[in-house]
């Protein structure tokens, strides 16, 4: 297959099979305050969050119709509408049975789930009062791991993670454009991810993932000050504990990135994917012993209902083809 690529200023002509998959997630149904309907024309173009961003959004593991850890996902959503002041009226039960409902719709056992908030349809004017109610929207949709299960080579990127001041990183906002520049970058450079720093110029995160590294056995990660408190973060800092590996959230630079002997990056959409080079330097092990115990222990999670609530029972499960 012949892929034409039109460099014009950063343009490229979407690749065929690009085109393809795009027309398949346009016939799958989506949930939309509380209904299932075609996911064709579901968003207002008055909506505030295709306007200015206004809106927030969480990302969930369905795996084998089991949810992955929807507590904390509820939480972070609701801390997230907090902070911008939205209102989600539903109850944690009541999302739980719009995602099964348009998992099941989409006959779908395997899926990355994404519940949106956006400020709803609105006269144009930042002004939240301009708008008359939340919407909330229910995806799911086939989503291999994002970043590959391969070594990842990363860029430390120049684009800023957005700051406390400005954003908290702690929102999951429908704004990622500063992850979508650093992305740009990554992929200018032949990169499969970018890293990106604080404001003053230590580790935050990834683009759409948590980073970590190993020195001498140790695991560190950065304070969530500029960067997501991911859900996988968490619980790969509390499997390490489990594990017995001592675990340290810390400032960490550049420098520490170079020397670890291992790294890699977490999230809902990546899993857990190790980091060969950076900026071109290679880690001494990829992956290395640590990311393989946490990678398996990870794993093992996953439909443990410790961690998991099964939402779309076997008995209702449709065949996937
Ligand atoms: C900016 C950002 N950081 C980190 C993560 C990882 O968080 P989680 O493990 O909760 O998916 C995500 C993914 O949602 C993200 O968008």
């Amino acid at each position: 297959m012949v892929i034409i690529e039109r460099e014009h200023a950063g343009r490229r002509a979407a690749a065929p099979e690009t085109v393809a998959a795009v027309g398949r997630l346009q016939e799958l149904f989506v949930w939309k305050n509380g209904e299932v309907r075609s996911g064709r024309d579901a968003v207002s173009v008055w909506d505030h969050g295709l306007l200015y961003g206004d809106g927030i959004f969480e990302g969930i593991r369905l795996r084998d119709g089991w949810l992955y850890r929807p507590d904390l996902h509820f939480v972070r959503l609701r801390r997230s509408a907090a902070i911008v002041g939205l209102d989600i009226d539903l109850t944690d039960d009541e999302l739980l049975r719009g995602i099964a409902a348009v998992a099941e719709a989409n006959r779908l056992r395997d899926a990355h789930v994404r519940v949106v908030c956006t400020r709803g349809v609105g006269l144009p004017g930042l002004d939240p009062r301009r708008c008359i109610e939340p919407t909330v929207y229910i995806l799911a949709y086939p989503f291999p791991p994002y970043l590959g299960e391969t070594a990842l080579s990363v860029i430390v990127s120049n684009v800023v993670r957005k700051s406390p001041r400005s954003v908290d990183a702690a929102v999951k906002s429908l704004n990622y454009l500063d992850g979508i520049l650093a992305k740009m970058q990554a992929n200018a450079a032949g990169a499969g991810e970018a890293l990106m720093l604080d404001g003053e110029g230590f580790l935050a995160e990834a683009t759409a993932a948590n980073v970590f590294v190993i020195r001498d056995g140790e695991l560190q990660t950065p304070l969530p000050t500029a960067c997501l408190a991911g859900v996988t973060r968490r619980t790969v800092l509390e499997l390490a504990r489990e594990l017995g590996v001592a675990t340290h959230e810390r400032r960490l630079s550049v420098g520490d990135l170079y020397a670890a002997d291992e790294a890699f990056l977490t999230g809902t959409a990546a899993g857990i994917v190790p980091i060969g080079t950076a900026d071109g330097r290679r880690l001494r092990f990829t992956p290395g012993p640590v990311t393989t115990q946490l990678v398996e222990a990870y794993a093992a999670t996953w439909h443990d209902p410790q961690y998991a609530v099964e939402v779309v029972p076997a008995d209702a499960r449709p065949e996937v083809t």
